[in-house]
């Protein structure tokens, strides 16, 4: 991979060689994307289900590390009944395809999020797709189902809470470091960057805790129409920006 590229003439450079490690996006602007077009919102869903695809494949293939998106919040389940089962449809149908193709995608594939209660054959595709590709080094892919940051930060305290009841371990002693690891992303690194289409500019509790000192990256473009070429402008950006963790 050359140091410098240009995709296209309207994409900036990317250094290659520095890389955010992990980059997470949270995949919105479905519902407006159909609606834009007259069609019904599970239209949007199924055009951001192909984006997915071509975003975790060019990920892969660019070398990013992580990829994680936010597929299905725990607030999502408001949504209709039919809006939801087009969405799990969708995903049932990319982690049977994942699963065909593994071998040849060697991806190592992750879920965040409680997956009890998803429908059991969905939740037997989760398990077994992350089973099968944990052998694979490369590129993870991390998929938020049912995931919201809140309720992963109460269940790591809740986790600890009882931990020091029943061990008698002193309340006093628990770190950072010991709730990140009781976290469904434990061992991934945080996210460098974050990315959010639509023109939203909130977090929707997505990666809480993990997200301290992420960048943010905010494009009107909707998901649906997300490109390699946004990707590539998301991480020129990143790259031309300075992390100080809170020092100077
Ligand atoms: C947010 O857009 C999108 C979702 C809640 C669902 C995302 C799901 C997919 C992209 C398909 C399945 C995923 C995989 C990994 C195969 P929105 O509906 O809130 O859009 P709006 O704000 O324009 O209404």
């Amino acid at each position: 991979m050359p140091l410098f590229r240009k995709a296209s003439s309207d994409t900036p450079e990317v250094d290659f060689e520095h890389l955010p490690r992990h980059v997470a996006i949270i995949m919105d602007g479905n519902g407006r994307w159909a609606k834009k077009r007259g069609l019904p919102r599970t239209a949007g869903h199924a055009a951001g289900a192909e984006t997915f695809r071509t975003i975790a494949t060019y990920a892969k293939e660019i070398g990013l590390e992580y990829l994680t998106v936010y597929a299905f919040s725990t607030e999502n389940w408001k949504r209709p009944e039919d809006e939801v089962a087009a969405i799990m449809k969708l995903l049932k149908k990319y982690l049977l395809e994942a699963i065909e193709q593994m071998e040849r995608d060697r991806v190592k594939m992750a879920f965040f999020g409680d997956l009890t209660p998803l429908h059991p054959e969905l939740r037997d595709l989760c398990r077994q797709t992350q089973e099968i590709s944990k052998r694979y080094e490369g590129c993870q892919v991390n998929i938020c189902l049912n995931y919201g940051g809140r309720d992963e930060i109460t269940r790591a305290v809740r986790e600890l809470a009882a931990e020091c009841v029943r061990e008698g371990r002193d309340p006093a002693s628990i770190t950072e470091q010991d709730i990140s690891d009781r976290l469904f992303s434990a061992g991934v690194p945080d996210p460098d960057l974050i990315i959010r289409p639509s023109g939203e500019v909130r977090t929707s509790n997505f990666l809480l805790w993990q997200s301290a000192y992420s960048e943010y990256y905010f494009t009107d473009v909707l998901w649906p129409d997300f490109s390699k070429e946004e990707l590539l402008r998301s991480i020129a950006d990143f790259q031309r920006r300075s992390r100080r963790y809170g020092g100077v």
